[in-house]
C-alpha cells in the first residue's frame, strides 16, 4: 500500500479566477515540498487554467470537480474529461453533491469514471450513505452498491489509477464528522469488495480516503486510522493555515513511521 497520503482539496462553487490565484499563492507560503504527502487541489474549471500555469508542480497537482462522460459534442455547457486532460490529473466524480443536488445516477457515475481514465486522469469517486440510510443500518449495502456500480466496466489494471472516497453524506458540511472507528470500519469493506472483484494486489493499490468536516483538529486521527490513505476537505480546504495544518499532519505521519 502507497505511504504517500493524498490530501484533496475540494473548493466546491468557490473562489473566482483572481481569489484562486490569491489563495494559491498562499497556499504555496505555508505548504512545503513533501515527497510522502501529494496535494491536489480542485478549484472550479474557470480556475484550472490559470492555476495551472502558476502552480508549483513539486507540491500541488491539479484536479476537477465534476466532467462530463461524452468526450465531445453538443452537450451545452459540459466539459468533457478530454478537455480536461493535461490540465488535471485528478476528477472529482459522483460527489454527494452531484448525486443529490444534479440527480447523477449511478450508470453516469459509472460512464464518468470511465471517461476519466480514458483520458489518463485518476479519478476519485464518492461514495456515502445518507443519515436515515445509517440509522436504518444500511450503510454497509449502501457503499457496496455504490461502489459496485461506479466500477463497473473498471479492469483490474486500472485499479491503480482509482481513488475511492468514502464521504457519509449527513458528514459534509455539517461539522458532524464520522468516528474514527465507522471510516476505519467503511474503508476496509470498500478494500474487502475491491479485492473480491479486482484481486489482492488491486486491493492493496486502491487508495481510499474520508471525506466529511475534516479539519485542523480531527485529520491526524483518520490519518492515522487503518487503510486510510488520505482525506477530501471541503470547507477547512478553504482557510489556508487550517489546510496547511491538514498537510503537514499528513507529512509528519510519514515521517514518525
Ligand atoms: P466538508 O466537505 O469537508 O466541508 O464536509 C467535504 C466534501 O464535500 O468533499
Amino acid at each position: 500500500m502507497s505511504a504517500k497520503k493524498l490530501i484533496v482539496a475540494n473548493w466546491k462553487m468557490h473562489f473566482n479566477t483572481g481569489q484562486a490565484s490569491l489563495f494559491l499563492h498562499k497556499l504555496d507560503q505555508l505548504i512545503e515540498v513533501h515527497h510522502d504527502v501529494e496535494v491536489v487541489l480542485c478549484p472550479n474549471f474557470l480556475a484550472l487554467q490559470s492555476l495551472s500555469l502558476q502552480l508549483n508542480r513539486r507540491k500541488f497537482r491539479l484536479g476537477a470537480q465534476n466532467c462530463y462522460y461524452k468526450d465531445e459534442g453538443a452537450y451545452t455547457g459540459e466539459v468533457s474529461a478530454a478537455m480536461l486532460h493535461g490540465l488535471t490529473q485528478y476528477v472529482i466524480v459522483g460527489h454527494s453533491e452531484r448525486r443529490n443536488i444534479f440527480g447523477e445516477r449511478d450508470k453516469e457515475i459509472a460512464q464518468k469514471v470511465q471517461a476519466v481514465l480514458r483520458s489518463s486522469m485518476q479519478p476519485i469517486l464518492c461514495v456515502g450513505e445518507t443519515k436515515q440510510e445509517r440509522v436504518d443500518g444500511e450503510t454497509a449495502s449502501v457503499i457496496h452498491g455504490q461502489v459496485t456500480a461506479g466500477l463497473a466496466n473498471v479492469t483490474s489494471d486500472e485499479m491503480e489509477n482509482i481513488v475511492i472516497a468514502y464521504e457519509p453524506i449527513w458528514a459534509i458540511g455539517t461539522g458532524d464528522f464520522a468516528a474514527v472507528e465507522d471510516v476505519m470500519a467503511a474503508v476496509r469493506l470498500v478494500r474487502e469488495q475491491v479485492k473480491g472483484l479486482f484481486g489482492a494486489k488491486a486491493a492493496e493499490q486502491v487508495r481510499l480516503l474520508y471525506g466529511g468536516s475534516v479539519d485542523g483538529s480531527n485529520a491526524n486521527a483518520y490519518l492515522k486510522a487503518d487503510g486510510v490513505n488520505g482525506l477530501l476537505v471541503g470547507s477547512a480546504s478553504l482557510k489556508a493555515h487550517t489546510f496547511a495544518t491538514i498537510v503537514s499532519h499528513a507529512h509528519t505521519l510519514g515521517k514518525n513511521g
